[in-house]
């Protein structure tokens, strides 16, 4: 039987060979000692890459982004973010470790509308919280991979400045961003206080992630990381994967691209699913499935069975990954998939989509 083609994420990718290389002969030494070789490359080149001053290496987006939050703020912080955020929804509440609370404003597709997040900054009081910091997510994951600009960028640094605020940015798949662009990551990353990507999603690296920011920050998110129990040792065999994702697989991801949006192409026109091409800017198709009379978990179950793995944001919403390993092949496969089981199913009349 063949491999099912697996669309539940860019997280499912698997080192090449040449990490696996890497990885044998990576030089090595105790990295909460600051020694390890590979370690200090690696963020030294990231950093350089990002435009900011230092990098610390993270076993994952989840503590880089958790760490950059409990650094940045005190124990009864209100942290800014969308309602869409994959800190709000994927991360267990983490910032709750830290006393802090989340203050979420409209998404819209992927960036906020600064006049909402200028209206939830709350001035100094004696009774309310404390607004802490501003986050944003590029790509945004749940609003289905969508680009934040460095004009939006640029604006979103404005105010934070202006209300004193530091701003994050989860930059997990930065580079899709950079690249649908045509922009270096660095000018996405300019107006950010800090920002982390991942090494573990497009890129393929088996696990790890990055925070970026000025010295000072990153010496006290060194301390941060060790509360939280992400302080590694020989931690140089992971950075070694992850060097050869950052020479390597970056440019690649421009196929993932292609492959989202002929996929997304092929679905946009089938009855029983509502896709806004639109969104479909990097390597994420997310779209929601309307037959009312069958639930998204059993049309996910419809597909399986036929070899397509896909995944499910919330409710009806639904999403398909491009990465590496996914061939135009498997793209068109999966389109005829969907398809079919679609076919099956007798729209419009037999069963009424949803709107
Ligand atoms: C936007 C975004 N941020 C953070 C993360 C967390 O990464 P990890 O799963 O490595 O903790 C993810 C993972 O999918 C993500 O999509």
């Amino acid at each position: 039987m063949q491999p099912p083609i697996d669309l539940r994420s860019d997280t499912v990718t698997h080192p090449t060979e040449r990490m696996r290389d890497a990885i044998r002969r990576a030089e090595v030494g105790d990295d909460v000692y600051g020694e390890d070789p590979t370690v200090n490359r690696l963020q030294e080149l990231a950093a350089g890459l990002l435009g900011k001053e230092v990098g610390l290496f993270m076993p994952t987006g989840t503590m880089s982004n958790l760490v950059a939050l409990l650094t940045h703020c005190q124990r009864g912080d209100e942290v800014i973010l969308g309602d869409e955020a994959h800190i709000l929804h994927s991360e267990v509440s983490g910032y709750t470790l830290g006393g802090l609370s989340a203050r979420p404003v409209p998404n819209g597709r992927g960036f906020p509308d600064l006049q909402a997040v200028e209206a939830a900054i709350r001035p100094p009081s004696l009774y309310g919280p404390r607004t802490g910091l501003l986050c944003l997510e590029n790509t945004h994951n749940r609003c289905g991979g969508t680009v934040v600009s460095p004009q939006q960028m640029a604006a979103a640094g404005a105010l934070a400045r202006r209300s004193n605020l530091p701003l994050h940015v989860d930059g997990a798949r930065i580079f899709n961003a950079a690249l649908a662009q045509g922009v270096p990551a660095a000018d996405l990353a300019r107006d950010a206080t800090s920002i982390s990507f991942c090494f573990s999603k497009g890129l393929s690296a088996p696990a790890g992630s990055i925070l970026l920011g000025d010295r000072a920050f990153i010496e006290r998110a060194r301390r941060t990381r060790r509360m939280v129990g992400g302080g590694m040792r020989q931690v140089g065999v992971l950075a070694a994967a992850a060097l050869v994702a950052l020479a390597e697989m970056v440019d690649r991801l421009a196929e993932d691209h292609a492959h989202a949006r002929l996929l997304a192409e092929r679905l946009a026109p089938l009855p029983g699913l509502e896709l806004d091409l639109d969104t479909v800017q990097t390597n994420i198709v997310a779209f929601r499935f309307t037959v009312a009379n069958l639930s998204p978990e059993a049309f996910m179950a419809r597909l399986r069975e036929r070899g397509v793995l896909i995944s499910a944001h919330a409710g009806r919403r639904l999403r398909a990954v491009t990465h590496h390993g996914i061939e135009r092949a498997h793209v068109l496969r999966a389109a005829e998939v969907f398809e079919a089981v679609l076919g099956e199913l007798a729209l419009p009349s037999a069963a009424a989509p949803l709107r």
